[in-house]
């Protein structure tokens, strides 16, 4: 086949991944590049702040497919090389070594980059970020040494660290400077279930706070000074402030970018031969009937096998209802739907909310935007069929454990979209 008709993939990841494995399964045979930036083969992230950070799962469990699995499906996984330069018009990217390699069609799966603390001190030896496998190493080489550690930031890489540490009997006090933990994601009342959570397992938490600079001496940090003045020590300094999606490449190409790379439904992005997916698409959802960006395992788990399948001409498109997971100490929890802050009307909680075994509902306008199943397995399927269905609900019934989540399943019509299956469970 000639090198016109290639496939090229940005971005070694599971997205790309993912998107490989998909356009191969569905019998594209022309030459397919997957260029990535790290030297490891594609893996998965969520173990790096849970059972590989824990030291409960080894490196061979991380990775997306065996490492022969490329070379058996005829995929030209180039790693340790970074894409430099698109040009739409020519067909090509352009690497670091400025080599330049065309493509028939292009999947920008360039994912996203942890946004660094931008106060003094900050690049100390000892302040701590989390994205990569040698990242985790690295924080699990430092919570077997330390005593104390300061967490900034209480989203998902905060809260999934500071359980790692006090799992393995380290101090460890949280910096906040919102109210509460997740709060954006979850909104104030379920915020408060992982509030408790922490305290109970003995963390210090602080909301509401700034953190003014990172203190030390010899270019190793000792502590973090807060804007009151407050000084806290600690032998090592997780940072877990959120992400930028990496659109660098499609933004100087003059694709159409925002928050992400924006897509239509198929992945396409404002150039035809162009897709995106992952944490870097910023895509049309048809369900919600607008443009979301998912910076979530599922979404890099399902949306790349639909942006392939457009890319082969098939008639596809992403609508799986968006869904998330956390596990942290003893507590497991699964989140079906999408909510914007403040973008509901009321939380209904099921179950026993004290006891940390319940289903949290968000409503809005008397229907059900997304379900949180913490502590009960096996409800999330019908948790998305109940958000895909969109009807109206009693909220004092679906409060009520007693009465079945399927009373609250849409028409049939309407709730016949594609559930979950083979989650992470
Ligand atoms: C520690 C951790 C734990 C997580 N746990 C969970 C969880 O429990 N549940 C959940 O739902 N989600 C979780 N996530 C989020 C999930 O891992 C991400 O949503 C997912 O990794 C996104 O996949 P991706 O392939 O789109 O992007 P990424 O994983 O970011 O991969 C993009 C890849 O592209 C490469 N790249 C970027 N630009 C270039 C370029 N110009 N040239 C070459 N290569 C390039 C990057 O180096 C990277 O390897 C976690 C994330 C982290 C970091
Ligand atoms: N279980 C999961 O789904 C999971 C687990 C780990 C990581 N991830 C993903 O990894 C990425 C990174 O996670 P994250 O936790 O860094 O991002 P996040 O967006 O989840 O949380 C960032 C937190 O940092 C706070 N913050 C921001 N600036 C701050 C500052 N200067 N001082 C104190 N607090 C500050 C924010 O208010 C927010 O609570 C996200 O895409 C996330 O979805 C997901």
């Amino acid at each position: 086949m000639n090198k016109d008709a290639a496939y090229v993939i940005v971005g070694a990841s599971l997205a790309a991944a993912k998107a490989a494995e998909t356009l191969r399964q569905e019998g594209f045979d022309g030459p397919l590049a997957v260029i990535g930036e790290e030297t490891e083969r594609p893996y998965e992230r969520p173990p790096l702040s849970k059972d590989y950070l824990l030291g409960k799962a080894g490196r061979e469990t991380i990775y997306v497919h065996p490492q022969p699995w490329y070379a058996e499906h005829g995929v030209d996984l180039r790693l340790g090389v970074r894409v430099t330069g698109l040009d739409p018009a020519e067909h090509q990217v352009t690497l670091a070594d400025g080599r330049r390699v065309g493509y028939a069609k292009l999947l920008l799966a360039t994912g996203s980059t942890p946004r660094r603390l931008p106060v003094p001190g900050a690049e100390s030896g000892g302040v701590l970020y989390l994205r990569r496998v040698a990242d985790s190493d690295q924080i699990k080489a430092a919570f077997a040494a330390a005593s104390r550690v300061v967490v900034i930031g209480a989203g998902w890489i905060g809260l999934e660290t500071a359980a790692a540490a006090r799992a393995v009997g380290v101090q460890v006090t949280v910096l906040e400077r919102g109210e509460l933990p997740l709060l954006r994601v979850l909104g104030r009342e379920a915020a408060q279930v992982f509030a408790g959570l922490h305290r109970d397992h003995g963390v210090d938490l602080r909301f509401g706070v700034q953190v003014a600079e990172i203190t030390g001496s010899g270019g190793r940090a000792d502590g973090v000074r807060l804007a009151d003045g407050t000084n806290i020590k600690a032998d090592a300094i997780i940072v877990g402030i959120g992400i930028t999606p990496n659109i660098q490449l499609a933004e100087a190409a003059g694709l159409q970018v925002g928050d992400g790379i924006i897509t239509d439904a198929q992945l396409r992005t404002s150039d035809p031969d162009i897709y995106a997916a992952g944490d870097v698409a910023n895509a049309h959802h048809p369900l919600l009937g607008k443009h979301i960006r998912v910076e979530h395992w599922y979404n890099a788990l399902h949306q790349p096998p639909a942006a392939a399948r457009a890319m082969l001409g098939q008639d596809a498109v992403y609508d799986r209802v968006p869904y998330f997971y956390t596990d942290q100490y003893d507590l497991g929890m699964e989140y079906a739907g999408y909510v914007e802050p403040g973008g509901y009307d009321q939380v209904v909680f099921r179950g026993d909310v004290q006891g940390r075994e319940f289903i949290a509902f968000w409503l809005g306008g008397g229907r059900v935007l997304a379900g949180m199943n913490v502590n009960i397995f096996g409800v999330n399927e019908v948790i998305q069929a109940v958000v895909r269905g969109g009807r109206a609900v009693d909220a004092g019934r679906l409060a009520n454990p007693d009465v079945p989540l399927e009373e609250f399943l849409g028409d049939r019509r309407a709730a016949k979209g594609k559930l979950t299956s083979g989650i992470h469970r």
